[in-house]
């Protein structure tokens, strides 16, 4: 009799366990009792994450978990392996689940419209990160993240003031090379952007190899050996849009047999520690801040919105850049 109830029980666990993560359609849950800070119930947030492709999303991601463990968040959040239609797909689940608000990093910017507008049909609002679409913002109630234009502007404007500063800036032409981010995506877009409206203003600045590196350390580094394989001798600067690319590249340049940072300016995005430690070994010029540690805002814009209240339209993270000047002392602060 005793045995019957065990295996009885065990055979209701194993199917409640089923059902429960053909629910979450691949998506990983979080969830326990008692109600979310600021709300008198527990919430329920669906979350489309791009993947894994840095230091600084793990980041980001690492960030979004301790959020809404810290609110008590019931967190659905699933990993799109930077495709878009997996991140379609898992937010049509998200409102089949009738969760109460749906967060996502957009992979790329264009192709929103359609998945925005139904889930605002359904009445469950929707918060951008990290990444801006091109919708209309009637369509979102927040966007959560940096001014990504102006990082590659910040990104333009120290590089030719280092170049002045060191004697190099009236070379003309200054052969500048580019590790864009994944095509499509804002940071790419934006970042490039930025750079070329400072660059715009010294015409014997050139860029004379511009190709993508999808933000991996690996491909940075292939696209790099690529780089130097047609230009290495006259390559000047390299613009990599992350820190990953960057380091990537820096292995490229030490196979190649020249001096990243000496020989090569090079500059990134990001701000990982990984890129502290590349600074302070003289590897990597500087690093433009972009903050990945976007969860406390994520979740108190939720629960501000689920309340009525009033959210901005763009919610601005706060970023700082650094260089070899600075990187030793900021170093052990850094969080990520
Ligand atoms: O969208 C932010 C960018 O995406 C970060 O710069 C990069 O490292 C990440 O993968």
């Amino acid at each position: 009799m005793k045995k019957r109830v065990i295996f009885s029980l065990m055979a209701i666990m194993l199917i409640a366990m089923t059902v429960g993560s053909a629910f979450a359609g691949g998506s990983s849950q979080q969830s326990s009792g008692g109600v979310t800070r600021g709300m008198d119930r527990k919430i329920v947030m669906g979350y489309s994450q791009i993947g894994a492709e840095s230091e600084w999303r793990t980041a980001c991601t690492n960030s979004v978990k301790a959020a809404a463990t810290d609110w008590n968040i019931d967190l659905r959040f699933s990993d799109a392996q930077q495709k878009q239609e997996n991140q379609l797909q898992a937010i049509r689940s998200f409102i089949q689940q009738k969760v109460d608000v749906i967060a996502f990093t957009p992979v790329v910017s264009t192709g929103w419209e359609a998945i925005l507008q139904e889930c605002k049909d359904a009445g469950i609002p929707t918060i951008c990160v990290d990444r801006t679409v091109d919708a209309p913002n009637t369509l979102y109630n927040t966007y959560i993240g940096s001014d990504i234009k102006e990082e590659g502007r910040k990104a333009g404007r120290w590089l030719v003031e280092y170049m002045n500063k060191i004697g190099r800036g009236s070379k003309n032409p200054v052969n500048v090379v580019e590790l864009q981010g994944t095509v499509g995506s804002a940071a790419a877009t934006d970042r490039q952007s930025g750079i070329m409206e400072i660059l715009a203003q010294y015409p014997n600045y050139k860029v004379i190899k511009s190709q993508t590196g999808n933000f991996t350390r690996s491909e940075g580094k292939q696209v790099m050996e690529a780089f130097l394989k047609s230009d290495g001798d006259i390559i000047d600067v390299l613009f990599a849009h992350n820190d990953d690319m960057a380091i990537g590249a820096i292995q490229a340049i030490e196979e190649y047999g020249r001096k990243p940072g000496t020989d090569i300016i090079i500059v990134s995005f990001d701000a990982v520690k990984g890129a502290f430690e590349a600074m302070i070994a003289g590897k990597l010029n500087a690093s433009i801040e972009c903050n990945p540690l976007l969860g406390p805002q994520i979740m108190d814009a939720a629960v501000r919105i689920l309340k009525g209240e009033r959210v901005e339209k763009w919610i601005a993270s706060e970023e700082g850049q650094y260089d070899q000047t600075n990187a030793a002392a900021a170093y052990p602060s850094r969080q990520y």
